[in-house]
């Protein structure tokens, strides 16, 4: 895994977005983009760069079950609002945690991905260790999946709703086997609360018990850091 440190998420966003440049120029079409705070000065360069979009795919990780793409926590709608408006893509798909058959929708998800081949995929660290809404325990050889959220996930992203119990408990996320299928990998992790997951993910044992340590055995694999979360390697 390569790893590059960075001062803050503003620099990171900057170094991410020279990765994706790159990944253009080689004649990348399938983007795989992720929620939660740290891709966000990624997206914030790709909205304010006169990169046209309109001829790409993007195919976001998960989905909360139960939230309509209208909830302002939805990922639909922070894509929107991170991204899509200003930039919209040829077509970008994010699973549909309304149905109500979520099995077959996660079906479905896994026909998405069987006919797009990630370029460059973009992630995020839960401070478990979780990749998408991969939990811990979750097997190396998963597709897309309905995920029962932990205690832990729950809590930490009770931040972004008004009280703890409107929080999801239940996501639809793509499985690990997808997220290794990915040409290449760029993973944001910042502050204190992730040092532990990333010293476990790059030095610790390749288990399911921390799904990101799957990424040791990926060939393409580029960690954006600042130094808090840097500070156990
Ligand atoms: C959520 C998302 C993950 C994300 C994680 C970390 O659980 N499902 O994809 O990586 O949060 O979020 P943040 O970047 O806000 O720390």
């Amino acid at each position: 895994m390569k790893k590059i440190l960075v001062k803050n998420q503003v620099e990171g966003g900057k170094v991410a977005f020279e990765l994706l440049k790159e990944s253009l120029a080689a004649g990348a079409q399938t983007f795989g983009l992720a929620t939660g705070s740290s891709p966000i000065a990624l997206y914030q360069e790709m909205v304010e760069s006169d990169v046209d979009f309109s001829e790409f795919y993007s195919i976001n990780l998960d989905e909360y079950v139960g939230l309509s793409p209208e909830h302002d926590q939805s990922y639909h709608a922070f894509m929107k609002a991170q991204l899509f408006d200003t930039k919209p893509f040829k077509e970008s798909f994010l699973p549909d945690g309304m149905a109500e058959d979520l099995e077959k929708a996660a079906k479905d998800y896994d026909d998405v991905l069987a006919h797009h081949i990630i370029d460059l995929q973009i992630l995020g660290i839960g401070s478990n260790g979780h990749i998408g809404f991969n939990e811990p325990g979750t097997p190396f050889d998963s597709q897309t999946h309905v995920v029962d959220l932990t205690d832990s996930t729950i809590e930490a992203n009770s931040r972004f709703f008004a009280s703890r119990d409107q929080v999801p408990t239940k996501a639809i996320s793509m499985g690990i086997a997808s997220i290794m299928a990915a040409k290449k990998i760029i993973l944001f992790a910042y502050g204190d609360k992730k040092a532990d997951a990333i010293f476990k993910m790059v030095k610790g044992p390749v288990t399911e018990e921390v799904p990101a340590s799957i990424l040791q055995h990926h060939p393409d694999v580029t960690l954006i850091l600042d130094q808090a979360a840097a500070a156990k390697l």
